[in-house]
């Protein structure tokens, strides 16, 4: 981008919000808000192997100063949105310098999380909608109860299809989550030739990890170690 992109008055203002440097800023800080999240909400539900006390405990903490809770809500839907809308002016931008492709791909630099960035965010999202029908909603849940969390995980898992598709659908985030956060670095303009290949294995390690943790819970689920309570007894 020339300087002038980014200078100029109101005109130069415009061409810069058009740039694409500012959009990938904005890749960068609407990924990172997305990330965060993950991971916390990784954390909030990992405590379901600390038993169904511990699990409903959070939940209604969580839920205990709603105007918290919405602010948050607020924030992740305007990230989400802004992530998404900009992934599609940057995919424009990329089709407008590139209108006919190249002849013959060359994928030896690209790993698997790369090449199947554009699939496994439209896939995401759609698990996302899904998951909240089926969890904050309890639209498609057999035996939804808006206290019990811990028995909605347990029993919304005691059905395999629904096991194995959130398994799926952990596995393409965890994917996606891996290439974001290495790009997320190079959107920031930060290259160099000794830290980016570590960037790159921290990222790829935090994708698997990422997977071992969501998909652990369905796993247990699956696998008779979290029951519902009412077994126990
Ligand atoms: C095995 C994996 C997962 C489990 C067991 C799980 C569990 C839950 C539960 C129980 C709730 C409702 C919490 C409540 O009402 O107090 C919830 C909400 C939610 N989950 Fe997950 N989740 C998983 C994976 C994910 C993933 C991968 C994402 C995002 C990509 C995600 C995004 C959300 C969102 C956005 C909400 C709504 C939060 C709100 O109330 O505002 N979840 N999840």
């Amino acid at each position: 981008m020339s300087p002038t992109a980014i200078s100029g008055g109101s005109g130069g203002t415009l061409r810069f919000l058009e740039s694409t440097i500012f959009k990938k800023a904005v890749m960068a800080l609407t990924g990172a808000i997305l990330f965060g999240f993950v991971s916390g909400h990784l954390l909030g539900n990992l405590q379901i192997f600390l038993g169904p006390d511990r699990l409903n405990e959070y939940a209604a903490f969580l839920k205990s100063n709603m105007e918290v809770l919405w602010i948050a809500r607020t924030v992740l839907l305007l990230s989400v949105t802004a992530h998404i809308v900009t992934t599609v002016q940057l995919m424009r931008i990329n089709q407008t310098a590139r209108p006919v492709g190249y002849a013959k791909k060359n994928n030896s630099h690209s790993t698997l999380a790369s090449r199947t960035m554009y699939y496994s965010g439209p896939m995401v999202a759609a698990f996302v909608v899904y998951h909240l029908l089926h969890f904050t909603t309890g639209t498609l849940h057999p035996e939804f109860s808006p206290v019990d969390v811990y028995s909605n995980v347990v029993v919304g898992f005691q059905r395999l299809p629904v096991a194995i598709s959130y398994i799926v659908a952990v596995g393409l985030l965890c994917l996606h989550l891996s290439h974001g956060v290495s790009s997320l670095f190079q959107s920031l303009g930060f290259s160099h030739p000794q830290h980016t290949p570590r960037i790159k294995a921290v990222a790829r390690l935090v994708g698997i990890l990422y997977f071992a943790g969501y998909a652990s819970i369905p796993a247990a689920v699956m696998l008779g170690i979290l029951r519902a309570p009412s077994v126990h007894l």
